[in-house]
């Protein structure tokens, strides 16, 4: 089967790895020459908009997917009336503005920050007269790894922030005074059967992931699945879906969701039983979803901007280690490295965490306690 999955980053170059195991084939429509998954299929360099690529995309494809919501809207809208295609058009129409996407979350009853439209500086002065600073203003759309965002934590930033996000159509959001940032993924078919995958818990530097710990029996496990259950059902889902989300108390308030694989996932090649980007082919090409069952605790650290001393990552036991072939740059995504820890103790598994987020410069996270509710008293379980 031939898979076309527009943009060719590094979600399009995983899922291409774990399509090879299902006797499927890819092309990427991708601008980017130097697109880091084209060694895994077949790179159609060529502009989205490009009719003719398009055309050569939509002839050779039995399915269509995609890797990131900044795809321009038309052309997923134009291809799926050609060709099998998800999530759908009308999926990406929500996921691609932060004000779709949460109106749908009000709509369903799930928690949001407090959020506001704005599209003037008047507006967004008269937003904050209801939502308290500190506040986000964001892009509606384009928007990822915090780019498209300005920090709004006194009224002097307010006109600042508006001309940093270029006086585009925005969302300002109140601040969120989380105790933990989480996400959770699943997959759903055509039948409305879904697989969950284990919380993460996410932790950011600069509005860019950097670190997810995955834990058995998260306490916030079977809220969050609900949450994407009613949310993957209401918009009929086939695929990979992530909802990022806001652990406030014991409460779950959705952030943002990602109508594609996404980042916080990437320890599911190891620690689950079938990936998150298997089971995304797997929905989209309509063939049984696999289990996820995964029993060990994992933990996902990005590389950013540059490549670590690959000798080094490679003493600390359990860890393996991905290099997407992308140029390093500033605050870029270049690989990640992921730690299982079935062979060792939590205590253990601690230390080879903190070494691991040593050597990729993540000094401050490797500073920190993270909690581990398995090994918690019932005070703690208790209390959230
Ligand atoms: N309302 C908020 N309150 C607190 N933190 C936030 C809020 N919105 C975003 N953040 C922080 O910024 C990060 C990036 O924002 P997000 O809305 O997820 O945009 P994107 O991931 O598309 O760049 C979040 O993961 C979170 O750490
Ligand atoms: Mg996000």
């Amino acid at each position: 089967m031939n898979i076309g999955v527009l943009g060719g980053g590094q979600l399009a170059q995983m899922m291409a790895q774990a399509g090879s195991s299902l006797g499927l084939s890819f092309m990427f429509l991708c601008p980017d020459s130097h697109a880091c998954a084209a060694p895994f299929g077949e790179h159609l360099c060529a502009p989205y908009d490009d009719k003719r690529a398009q055309k050569r995309f939509a002839k050779w494809a039995d399915v269509v997917t995609y890797e990131f919501e900044n795809i321009p809207l038309a052309v997923v809208e134009s291809l799926h009336q050609q060709i099998s295609l998800h999530p759908a058009s009308s999926v990406l129409s929500v996921a691609r503005d932060r004000l779709a996407e949460k109106l749908l979350f009000r709509a369903l009853g799930i928690p949001t920050a407090k959020f506001a439209p704005v599209d003037s500086l008047t507006k967004l002065i008269n937003a904050l007269e209801d939502i308290a600073l500190p506040a986000i203003l964001k892009k509606r759309t384009q928007g990822y790894d915090g780019k498209g965002q300005a920090l709004l934590r006194k009224s002097s930033d307010l006109s600042v922030a508006w001309e940093k996000v270029e006086k585009v159509p925005c969302i300002v959001e109140s601040m969120v005074a989380f105790r933990r940032e989480l996400s959770i993924i699943a997959a759903r078919n055509q039948k409305g059967e879904i697989v969950f995958y284990p919380v993460s818990e996410n932790h950011h530097r600069d509005g860019i992931l950097r670190l997810s710990i995955s834990r058995q029996d998260d306490p916030m496990q079977v809220r969050a699945e609900a949450k994407i259950r009613s949310i993957m059902d209401n918009l009929d889902y086939v695929g990979v879906m992530a909802l990022e989300l806001f652990q406030v108390e014991d409460q779950l308030f959705a952030n943002e969701l990602a109508p594609r694989v996404h980042n916080s996932g990437h320890g599911t090649i190891e620690a689950a039983e079938t990936s998150q980007f298997e089971n995304h082919l797997r929905a989209i090409c309509r063939f049984p979803l696999g289990k996820v069952s995964s029993t060990q605790t994992s933990a996902m650290v990005n590389l950013i901007g540059r490549l670590p001393v690959e000798a080094q990552i490679r003493k600390i036991p359990g860890a393996s280690l991905y290099f997407y072939g992308k140029v390093e740059r500033p605050g870029r995504k270049v690989g990640h490295v992921t730690l299982t820890g079935s062979d060792c103790s939590p205590e253990e598994f601690d230390l080879r965490l903190a070494a691991l987020l040593q050597l990729v410069g993540e000094s401050e996270l490797a500073g920190r306690q993270f909690f581990d509710f398995t090994r918690a008293n019932s005070h703690y379980l208790h209390q959230i």
